[in-house]
């Protein structure tokens, strides 16, 4: 959870109902009384009284009180320091420096941790407009014997390179329109919406797939960094395993290191969110293909053939897949309007804010949905946590009313609100 969920706006930690799952019952007929039933949950209580306390002492801000604060340029986000937003690497630090200590280090602890996110606001005289956009940095920092070192390199990615060797941004980014390239044609430009080029400037997320590890965005390519030296040494694309064409940037890594994906396939019968399985095999032997294994082991229709909802993170739990689908869809008519008009793909997320945000509790024992619950409709990107307890699932969810935070990660908001708090302290 990253200091925004926990500070801005209409943050509000869901209520999430527990849900109750009879050993077998037909669907349509038995929905409402299972839910009526399991609501309030002696489980959920628990959790919240753990977890909910400490969200209440981070959380001062809130509500109708912060969305005054953000209308009124005044301080929304007390304890998330903007700078580190808003400051960029200018290069790699490719020799490890020290870092200055606070306390000690116990000896005992060893190891490396690998962080990526945004880099950079701008190139040559392009700016992102998004902190979503910015060019991906990995980040290393060693842990040895009381002391650590950092250092950090560029993610070098297609989109990164292209941006470099032009020295403008030409690859458009989620809140970013490229520099459109006065040598194209108009026709040229028409002919490149049906092209797709998507970016590839992988910046939200590292997660290993088998004994490799991954930086991950929202599109199916991946790039493979040595964890030893923050080099990128590869570029897979999921799609030439499995059919998707879009996947969420949080995955989940079972104990026995088989990861699962959520992402959205499209097949003559419209699209699904498809939940992708990379089993753990062959670790440890010869260097292989680690993707070569993928399969799509559970599927689920999207309310809306066209606007498929958007999706950042899902649920596992040790007998079900949770797959939560809101009402902010990646709208594909949209998405065309956005590629004529030259508008970023931003434009193409639509809200519904009268249409219920949808969960749907699929069985990994037959790939069968086995509750679909219409919930109030709510905009969230992370799943906190989801377990099973004494017949129940659990979700927990860091929700919003409304999909307005994602505008709150503007770099000219960001700049505003770190203005503001200079002012305030
Ligand atoms: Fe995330």
């Amino acid at each position: 959870m990253d200091c925004f969920e926990r500070a801005f706006g209409k943050f509000i930690r869901k209520k999430t109902r527990s849900l109750q799952f009879p050993k077998s019952f037909r669907f349509p007929r038995i929905l409402s009384r299972r839910l009526s039933v399991c609501c309030g949950a002696p489980s959920h209580k628990k959790y919240d009284r753990i977890i909910g306390q400490e969200i209440d002492q981070v959380n001062e801000v809130k509500g109708a009180e912060a969305e005054r604060r953000f209308v009124n340029g005044e301080d929304v986000l007390p304890h998330c320091d903007l700078t580190v937003w808003l400051r960029d690497c200018k290069e790699d630090i490719t020799v490890p420096i020290d870092g200055d200590s606070m306390g000690s280090i116990p000896h005992w602890l060893q190891g490396n941790l690998l962080r990526n996110g945004p880099g950079v606001s701008s190139i040559g005289q392009d700016q992102f407009n998004h902190l979503f956009d910015s060019s991906a940095v990995i980040h290393r920092f060693s842990i040895r014997k009381g002391k650590v070192t950092y250092q950090c390199k560029f993610l070098r990615s297609e989109t990164y390179r292209k941006n470099v060797e032009a020295q403008r941004i030409v690859v458009d980014e989620f809140g970013t329109k490229a520099t459109p390239d006065p040598c194209k044609t108009i026709f040229q430009r028409f002919s490149a919406i049906f092209s797709d080029e998507m970016t590839d400037n992988c910046m939200i997320s590292l997660y290993p797939f088998k004994d490799q590890i991954f930086a991950m965005g929202e599109t199916p390519v991946m790039y493979r960094i040595d964890p030893s030296n923050i080099d990128t040494i590869g570029r897979v694309n999921m799609q030439e395993y499995v059919n998707i064409v879009h996947n969420s940037s949080h995955p989940h890594v079972e104990e026995d290191g088989t990861v699962y994906v959520l992402g959205l396939s499209v097949d003559v019968t419209g699209p699904k969110y498809s939940i992708v399985r990379f089993p753990n095999t062959r670790q440890g032997t010869v260097e292989h293909d680690v993707l070569s294994d993928a399969q799509i082991v559970a599927r689920v229709r999207t309310r809306w053939p066209f606007h498929p909802g958007y999706m950042h993170s899902f649920g596992l739990t040790p007998n079900y897949y949770v797959i939560i689908e809101q009402p902010l869809s990646v709208s594909v008519p949209a998405k065309l309007a956005s590629k004529l008009n030259n508008e970023p793909m931003s434009s193409m997320l639509k809200w519904y804010p009268d249409q219920p945000t949808i969960i749907y509790v699929v069985s990994r024992r037959n790939d069968k949905v086995v509750l679909k619950y219409e919930a109030e409709p709510f905009f969230y990107l992370h799943v906190i946590n989801q377990y099973e307890e004494e017949g129940h699932v659990v979700i927990d969810v860091c929700a919003y009313k409304d999909p307005k935070m994602i505008h709150c990660m503007l770099i000219e908001s960001l700049k505003i609100h770190r203005s503001a708090q200079h002012n305030t302290h």
